[in-house]
């Protein structure tokens, strides 16, 4: 029987929050955010937000109190407060994928564990480490990016072989490491699953990503592909999803290469900015299932109605909404930030084709 009083508490405040927020608000659902910012996104559409740091344990139990339910959307959220919340009330998906998903060698190790494939990887935390890497591999250049804490391309500097990459390695600020080989892909993929209680799996067509700067620019629904490459990507996103028993919702990240071959590359704990385009061009959104999974509801296999494409406005690509607002099959998304940042991601557009 659907509970007509739940209330679902989420951490963070961002984005990802505020449409998981709305998705909610349809079935009835009161959302509480908890979230260190003032006037976050979130806020914007939430019942209530309770102000407090990630790591006030204090606050936190208190935000326990206020709801039935516990969901994140953020990735970086300390593992001690996610299991100090757990005495208190569900924390949905378990910690386990956050743990995983927090620091890239385990994520790694995880993946190759389950057969999937990944880049070729080295644990280092020195320049010597890396020096010893160019002598023992026949690789010219190598990423080398933070473990902990890295998104839209932060904390990863490209390393070359006849460069002195001293300064750049410095840069980094820890010695928690990861060297990956470098993948010639012909593209990016990712695909995201939602999973119930009952443990019904179902996916979003895998899409293609298109970067700028390290940051998704432009996400293509669905990915026009040959099937065996894109059924690799699923199998691989359901796997990791039943491995770890999620309920919630996940994505994974690829990259294919010009012979077929499918690396995983990231796991995302949550909704993506990869399916954004859900909302717009499907009958239930990836939010929508994040939602549903959390609150003990079933999730539902979407329908894709329209073909779709969603660019991010990143920055001062926000004040071009104008033109968008007057464009037919737009679906211009502001998420209220009122500051613009280079690199702040301000908004989406969904252009149904
Ligand atoms: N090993 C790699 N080979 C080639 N390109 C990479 C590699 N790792 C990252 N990139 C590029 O950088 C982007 C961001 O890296 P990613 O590992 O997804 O970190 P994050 O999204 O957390 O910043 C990727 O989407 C891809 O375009
Ligand atoms: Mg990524």
């Amino acid at each position: 029987m659907f509970n007509h009083d739940l209330i679902l508490g989420i951490l963070g405040g961002g984005q990802l929050e505020k449409m998981s927020a709305m998705s909610a608000a349809e079935l009835g659902i009161k959302v509480i955010i908890y979230t260190d910012e003032q006037d976050a996104p979130a806020s914007q559409v939430a019942y209530k937000t309770i102000n407090g740091a990630l790591d006030d344990l204090e606050a936190l139990e208190q935000f326990a109190q206020h709801v039935d339910i516990i969901t994140y959307e953020f990735e970086n959220m300390p593992l001690e407060s996610i299991k100090h919340l757990q005495k208190f009330k569900p924390v949905l998906p378990d910690e386990r994928l956050l743990e995983i998903s927090q620091h890239r060698i385990r994520e790694k190790t995880f993946l190759n564990d389950l057969g999937i494939k990944t880049t070729n990887w080295h644990p280092v935390s020195r320049v010597e480490d890396v020096e010893k890497l160019f002598k023992e591999t026949n690789q010219s250049a190598f990423i080398i990016k933070t473990n902990r804490f890295g998104y839209d391309g932060k904390g990863q500097v490209k390393v070359k072989i006849d460069q002195d990459f001293k300064k750049e390695f410095g840069s980094l600020k820890t010695t928690d490491l990861i060297a990956e080989e470098i993948v010639d892909f012909m593209a990016e993929i990712s695909v995201i699953v939602a999973r119930d209680k009952t443990g019904r799996l179902v996916n979003y067509p895998p899409v293609v990503n298109e970067h700028k700067n390290h940051i998704l620019h432009k996400t293509i629904a669905p990915a026009e592909m040959p099937p065996e490459i894109l059924g690799k990507a699923i199998e691989a996103a359901y796997k990791v999803a039943n491995e770890i028993d999620l309920i919630g919702v996940l994505s994974v990240e690829y990259f294919v290469t010009a012979e077929g071959e499918v690396l995983a590359n990231e796991i995302a704990p949550r909704p993506h900015n990869s399916g954004h385009w859900t909302i717009d061009a499907c009958d239930f959104s990836q939010f929508d299932q994040h939602v549903r999974a959390v609150c003990a509801l079933d999730v539902i296999p979407p329908y894709q109605h329209s073909k779709a494409e969603m660019i991010n406005l990143i920055g001062d690509d926000v004040k071009e909404c104008d033109k968008y607002l007057r464009q037919e099959k737009t679906h211009l998304h502001l998420y209220g930030k009122k500051e613009i940042r280079p690199g702040r991601k301000m908004g989406h557009v969904t252009i149904l084709k």
